[in-house]
């Protein structure tokens, strides 16, 4: 078994911290969504990873290298412009020939991991084996419509007038029947070559597609709500650890789940869990949680934050009302305005939202 990571996309939901970053390298719980990615694989047994990717090639590269810090062995395959995710199979044909394979999204992040999908793939007859989940908002995903006895009848890319709320998660296995069905397909009215016609098309021709229900949390980390909901959802599940270099004075206050990482100084502070305080990171006379995450050489004085991502080299000075679901992209400043005329004052990015 093979494993193909995608990679590439644009990110647009993401703006404006997209502009500057894959968004497959924002960390939730301070990590990258992307080695969350790699790990669920390797965890999987599955170590021969290609990973397609786009115009953030040099970034991603420079984060993962040749995947070996996770035991993996990684082989980037280039693609030229996103024309959809059947055509990143397409263009990993050579890559993944001769072996079934796991297709991962590389933004999305899923409780529990993969192995149990893939024992079932790799010990059954199927062709293809797709995760679906029940969600709330259906028309934004690739949605299926099952048969009474549970086998599907036929999916949909983002329907207007859904026909049932199970959307397609992120991952799916296929066989060789794949490449025939990504070679065969023509791209659909928004120009994509689209993963659910080429699955479409190997139910249409007689292969086997079995649906898998997951009962767990799966978020695909889109938009910054996205974000900060699979943040939350993977600071419950992080065992807390407290970094032997960390400098935390008497006068702060941690509760039991928080994580401290190395090198972080949190002074005259009170930090409620989950949350995690990345490396290197200052916190000051601060009320910082619950649900946050700060990442490395951050720093935060006299402030409150909740339920929040705040991404390396930043810093958020003396701000008087708490900040809370927030997202602040790398060496952002927010800090108070001391000098009069009084008012709100802001260097925004393209794309930025503020609510004041
Ligand atoms: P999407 O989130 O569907 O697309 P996107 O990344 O372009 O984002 P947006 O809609 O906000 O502009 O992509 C899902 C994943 O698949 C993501 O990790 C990017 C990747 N991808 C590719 O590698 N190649 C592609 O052609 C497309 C469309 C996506």
């Amino acid at each position: 078994m093979k494993g193909l990571i995608l990679s590439g996309g644009k990110g647009t939901r993401l703006y404006p911290l997209t502009y500057t970053r894959a968004k497959q390298l924002i960390p939730v719980a301070n990590k990258p969504v992307l080695v969350r990615v790699i790990e669920a694989i390797h965890e999987a047994n599955v170590d021969e990873i290609g990973i397609v990717v786009g115009h953030t090639e040099p970034e991603i590269r420079q984060a993962l290298g040749d995947g070996s810090q996770w035991g993996v062995k990684l082989t980037y395959i280039p693609q030229d412009s996103p024309d959809g995710l059947a055509h990143a199979v397409r263009i990993s044909q050579d890559f993944l020939q001769g072996s079934p394979f796991v297709m991962f999204l590389g933004d999305n992040v899923i409780e529990g991991g993969i192995s149990e999908l893939i024992k079932d793939f790799a010990t059954n007859e199927w062709n293809s084996q797709i995760v679906l989940k029940q969600v709330e908002n259906p028309s934004a995903y690739g949605v299926a419509k099952l048969r009474q006895d549970g086998s599907i009848e036929y999916l949909v890319e983002k329907p207007k007038d859904p026909p049932s709320d199970l959307a397609l998660v992120g991952i799916y296995m296929f066989d060789e029947n794949i490449f025939e069905a990504v070679n065969t397909i023509k791209p659909s009215a928004r120009g994509e070559y689209e993963i659910t016609d080429a699955i479409q098309w190997l139910i249409d021709n007689g292969r086997t597609v079995f649906p898998h229900v997951h009962q767990g949390w799966w978020i695909d980390t889109g938009k910054p709500t996205d974000m900060l909901e699979a943040n939350s959802l993977v600071l419950e599940e992080l065992t807390p650890t407290i970094a032997d270099t960390a400098e935390i004075d008497e006068a702060s206050v941690l509760d039991s789940r928080v994580t401290v990482q190395p090198g972080a100084k949190i002074t005259n502070s009170i930090v409620r869990g989950p949350t995690v305080i990345g490396e290197n990171t200052v916190i000051e006379n601060c009320y910082i949680g619950p649900f946050t995450s700060i990442y490395h050489d951050v720093q935060v004085v006299n402030c409150e934050i909740e339920h929040s991502i705040i991404l390396e080299n930043s810093s958020v000075i003396n701000i008087d009302q708490r900040l809370r679901d927030s997202l602040i992209g790398r060496n952002a400043t927010v800090e108070q305005a001391d000098k009069k005329p009084s008012g709100i004052k802001m260097t925004l990015g393209d794309h930025s939202h503020l609510w004041v």
